[in-house]
């Protein structure tokens, strides 16, 4: 028996380390935080909730054991998510009956086998964003705000059939702002105590503005697709609409099908963006990495050869830029698990059942244990050779268990699709030296991250 303490930052009384915590980029803190405790874990006491972080990969191990861990949603910040997100998928309890229905009618839409189905889709989209990038020809564009338009408009057709074309508009469609404002919102009401909640009466108008325009939003969509032809009953939203769950019997009642929209919307466009943001941002900096993603576009892709899935199912430089991007910049930063009985993790670190215990995606995905140079983008390290020697909990960017991320195929197959389709025919100048400067709400993507396109020419 050799129980050590969980240490912590020095705290205030009664607010613990609540005034410390800053209002933007609160996962940067955390991350930061991190290099005081070698140990792999610390603690903070959050508007008087005791909080752990740990980033050790065999912690990380023990806490991604799902007999002892589960994820919660009440008194972590998704409970407030739930405002505008209610029981969908992402923040649905895990004992309500809506996950488990949810969970089995729309797995088999985000198989490998399904991803055939949605390639159409994604492909016109991504011209979409080529067709964009070509009319800029030398001048700047916004990076972020492009792939935003991407993953929104490639979500909304490929799942619900649904039009947002984005690309024809200079502004971006004000669901985002919408959302962008409602996240910021809930994960600030996470963040302080109810009493100050409370107080700020016009921020609570504006949150619930913010949430009927895109609860007006889902409905059009659902409308639409009520109203048009039968086309598209095999999508997300005709089996939302349609399926019935192999266990109970039953359908998803309308309620759930509205949250389910919501959620895909949000959950199916925030992170693939940023991954694609990230990657971009990486190619830039690594010219050797980018040399080689030329090299294999121009090999598999030539001149303006159209993509086709099997094309894109042969890359191999490509989703390793995905698979490093990830490791050094996670769209989602951090998720949290609870414990479902007192527990010893590490053979020394005593959690409470109930204890709420967040995985700091950063610091774990560059935890000297398990990566060497860690701090190097290096598309090596997910070489098949390479690969099997990994530590198998240090890396997490889809989450764990039966709540990891389910979406993870067609985010994948999209972003190598757009990747491909933009490599092979732009080149991008950064002639205003980009300083990296994350934005994170609830997930995490450049701020005003600018570069000028320009159209490749042969052999260049
Ligand atoms: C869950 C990451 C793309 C839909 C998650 C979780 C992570 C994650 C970390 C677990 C969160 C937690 O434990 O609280 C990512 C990343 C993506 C991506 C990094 C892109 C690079 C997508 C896409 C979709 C999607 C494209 C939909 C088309 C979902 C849903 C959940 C989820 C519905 C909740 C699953 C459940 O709890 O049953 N994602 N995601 N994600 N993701 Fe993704």
């Amino acid at each position: 028996n050799d129980l050590r303490p969980i240490r912590s930052p020095r705290g205030v009384p009664f607010l613990g380390n609540t005034p410390q915590i800053p209002d933007t980029n609160p996962v940067e803190y955390f991350a930061e935080l991190s290099k005081q405790f070698p140990e792999g874990i610390y603690g903070l006491d959050i508007a008087g909730i005791e909080q752990i972080f740990v980033y050790d990969p065999d912690l990380v191990a023990e806490v991604s054991d799902e007999t002892r861990f589960f994820k919660q949603i009440e008194k972590t910040p998704l409970q407030h998510v739930r405002d505008f997100a209610g029981a969908g998928l992402f923040t649905a309890h895990q004992h309500e009956e809506e996950w488990g229905m949810a969970h089995r009618i729309l797995l088999p839409a985000f198989s490998q086998r399904a991803m055939r189905n949605y390639f159409g889709q994604m492909l016109e989209i991504a011209q979409n964003l080529a067709g964009k990038w070509e009319r800029k020809e030398g001048q700047p564009v916004n990076i972020t705000d492009d792939y935003t338009r991407l993953t929104l408009d490639t979500i909304a057709l490929s799942g619900f059939g649904y039009r947002f074309d984005s690309f024809g508009k200079e502004e971006l469609h004000p669901f985002l702002n919408a959302l962008l404002e409602a996240l910021i919102e809930s994960l600030r009401r996470s963040q302080e105590l109810p009493m100050m909640t409370k107080l700020r009466k016009a921020d609570a108008k504006k949150y619930g503005a913010n949430i009927q325009m895109m609860q007006e939003l889902v409905e059009s969509v659902i409308k639409e697709r009520r109203e048009g032809q039968s086309s598209g009953e095999e999508d997300l939203l005709g089996l939302m609409l349609e399926a019935t769950d192999p266990e109970t019997g039953k359908k998803l009642d309308i309620d759930n099908v509205r949250d389910q929209v919501l959620t895909f919307l949000i959950a199916g466009h925030e992170t693939t963006s940023g991954l694609l943001s990230f990657a971009t941002y990486s190619l830039m900096r690594n010219p050797s990495v980018l040399a080689q993603a030329y090299a294999e576009v121009d090999r598999l892709l030539p001149g303006d050869t159209v993509p086709d899935y099997d094309t894109i199912m042969q890359l191999d430089v490509i989703p390793r830029i995905l698979d490093e991007t990830l490791r050094l910049w996670a769209p989602i930063p951090s998720f949290g698990k609870t414990a479902r009985e007192d527990t010893v993790i590490g053979g020394h670190y005593e959690l409470k059942k109930d204890t709420k215990v967040l995985i700091l995606e950063g610091p774990l995905h560059t935890h000297p244990k398990a990566w060497e140079r860690p701090d190097e983008f290096d598309i090596d390290r997910w070489l098949p050779e390479n690969r099997v020697q990994q530590h198998p909990h240090a890396y997490k960017p889809f989450g764990n268990g039966i709540r990891a991320c389910i979406g993870r195929q067609f985010a994948l197959v999209e972003a190598r699709l757009a990747l491909a389709l933009v490599l092979q025919k732009f080149k991008f100048a950064d002639t205003s030296d980009y300083k990296m400067d994350p934005r994170e709400a609830l997930t995490r993507k450049p701020g005003n991250f600018e570069l000028i396109v320009r159209r490749r020419q042969e052999h260049e």
